[in-house]
């Protein structure tokens, strides 16, 4: 059946294929790579619409350059170092994804997954080729035995946590549910994953389960995941109570020590789902003083809450407002619905810290004041982010288990400030980030810099090891992995274990 795919006839920008940049001797490619007409160095991308198109189902899309919807196709949240896409293919079934893959290496080009474009490693700034927007792909199905669904790879937050709570239920990840169950990689029973060679395998523990290991932690090294299947709770509350604190710098070595207390190394609260805090400069509040800003959620009745929040009620605020709000709702109080997610160049650094050091923070809450005055530009977006999470349920797994590494870590901050388009502000911003991720790491001299997998910046002092964890046999068994399912090192444009100019080995035969 001939594919309806989005015709444009204008597209004149030509796709570099990637053995044309960089040549592989012959021998060494590898089989899929042989059979394709090598000579083939440049094809349009009106071309390819008009060779892949017709191979795909009905409903699929493909976005050139020069369609109007392009730059809303490609919208990031990171404009630092993004990808350099020349083509958008969206699928709009799980078996479209393997065909383009195929096509994408018999014409050699790189491909690369994308679900929300929330990405901001500055790897992503190294890739170039097709994009695979799997935006259609959002199906969300519960299972029979109702203790499970299965998403398609392009489900999102939103509808994840619509729909679900819709129909009575709840599921984890590294977010407010993280204390009774866990991070998604904890709750992932079975992968439907397209390898780098266009295969399409199970993953689950009795089919490749060595790769299911890697797939919790690391699985954008080794393929597309088409759908997975997931575990799902019944909800057991109706509403989240939101307490949100404004405080003056004044407060700042009190509250940090408060929320190390009701942290207790791990024993936070499970049903306290989230503490967030953000630093800025409020410039209605004041312009020479960032002030602190703190959100607290939990799953129950506001009497609960209110009861474990007691001490944070003590510290003397600016304002306070607080709810109760069925649980889609709890991210607008809390500042982390799509409204307060805009696209801009962002300079980031990263941490994960067990306990919060009250010198270091004031350490890095003074160095904020002096910036901002010193760049007024740069102060009115930069900001401290705080993450608590209860952590019962993902400390709950034993660390060998999945590829993720850092489950003794109990807090997450970072520091993010966007760059103005067109300024020469992006080396002061570059260290400002630089200069707080020193101080937060000083700040724990008996441990080493831990980076939470999501959220690595690409920033060159940020070791592999930081990510994957400081035990030799983490990475050694990761690669061992990418050696098997992806020895062309096709997938490594985010976060990759082995970075584009090492040399992958190489299995013949
Ligand atoms: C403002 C902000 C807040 C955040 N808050 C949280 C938080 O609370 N908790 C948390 O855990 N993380 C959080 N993150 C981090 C977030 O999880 C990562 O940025 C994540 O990579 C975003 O996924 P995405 O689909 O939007 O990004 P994308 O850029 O679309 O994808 C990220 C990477 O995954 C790959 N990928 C996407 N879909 C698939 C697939 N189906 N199969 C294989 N590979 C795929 C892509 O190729 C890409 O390399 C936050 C990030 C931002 C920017
Ligand atoms: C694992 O995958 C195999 C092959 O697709 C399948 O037969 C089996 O039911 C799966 N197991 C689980 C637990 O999903
Ligand atoms: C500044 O603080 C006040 C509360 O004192 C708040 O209402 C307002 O939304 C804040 N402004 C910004 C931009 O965060
Ligand atoms: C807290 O941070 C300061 C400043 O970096 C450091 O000197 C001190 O050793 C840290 N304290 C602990 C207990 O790690």
């Amino acid at each position: 059946m001939a594919a309806i795919y989005r015709r444009i006839f204008c597209g004149i920008a030509l796709l570099q294929a990637f053995v044309a940049s960089s040549p592989l001797p012959l021998d060494t490619m590898p089989r899929y790579f042989q059979n394709t007409p090598i000579t083939r160095r440049q094809v349009s991308v009106s071309q390819i619409e008009h060779e892949l198109g017709p191979l795909l189902s009905p409903n699929s899309a493909i976005f050139l350059p020069s369609d109007p919807e392009w730059a809303n196709v490609n919208e990031r949240w990171n404009t630092l170092a993004p990808p350099d896409i020349e083509i958008v293919v969206q699928p709009a079934e799980e078996s479209d994804v393997p065909i383009i893959v195929r096509y994408c290496n018999d014409n050699s080009f790189e491909f690369l997954a994308v679900n929300r474009g929330h990405g901001f490693t500055t790897s992503l700034g190294t890739f170039k080729g097709v994009q695979i927007d799997l935006k259609q792909l959002t199906a969300i199905n519960i299972e029979k035995d109702r203790k499970s669904a299965l998403f398609q790879g392009g489900a999102w937050a939103r509808e994840v946590i619509g729909t679900l709570w819709d129909r009575g239920y709840v599921t984890s990840g590294h977010g407010r549910y993280e204390g009774l169950y866990g991070l998604v990689a904890d709750n992932i029973i079975h992968l439907n994953v397209v390898l780098a060679d266009g295969s399409v395998i199970s993953v689950n523990k009795t089919s490749h389960n060595d790769l299911l290991w890697a797939m919790k932690g690391a699985g954008h090294n080794f393929g597309i995941v088409t759908s997975f299947k997931l575990k799902i709770y019944p909800k057991k509350v109706e509403t989240w109570h939101y307490h949100n604190y404004f405080w003056t710098q004044d407060k700042l070595e009190t509250v940090f020590e408060e929320l190390n207390k009701i942290q207790d190394h791990g024993k936070s609260p499970v049903l306290l789902g989230s503490s967030y805090g953000q630093i800025y400069m409020n410039q209605s509040l004041s312009k020479t003083e960032a002030i602190l800003w703190w959100t607290f959620a939990y799953a129950g009745a506001a009497s609960e809450a209110e009861n474990i929040l007691r001490p944070f009620n003590q510290i003397e605020a600016i304002s306070e407002e607080m709810g109760d709000v069925p649980y889609p709702d709890i991210v607008t109080p809390q500042n982390t619905d799509i409204a307060s997610c805009g696209s801009a160049a962002y300079a980031i650094s990263t941490v994960l810290l067990q306990t919060y050091n009250i010198t270091a923070q004031r350490q890095i809450y003074d160095l904020f004041n002096r910036n901002a005055a010193l760049y007024p530009e740069l102060a009115e977006t930069s900001r401290l982010y705080y993450e608590g999470y209860a952590v019962k349920g993902m400390q709950a797994v034993a660390s060998a288990s999945t590829a993720y590494p850092h489950r003794d870590e109990n807090h997450l901050a970072f520091f993010a400030t966007a760059v103005p388009k067109g300024s020469d502000l992006s080396d002061p911003a570059k260290t400002w980030a630089k200069d707080s991720w020193d101080l937060w790491n000083a700040g724990q001299p008996t441990r080493k810099p831990a980076t939470y997998v999501n959220y690595a910046t690409g920033n060159q002092y940020e070791l592999l090891e930081s990510i994957y964890g400081y035990e030799s046999w983490r990475l050694e068994r990761l690669r061992g992995l990418k050696n098997k399912y992806d020895p062309n090192n096709r997938f490594r444009f985010f976060v990759p274990i082995v970075a584009a100019d090492e040399e992958p080995k190489r299995i013949h035969g």
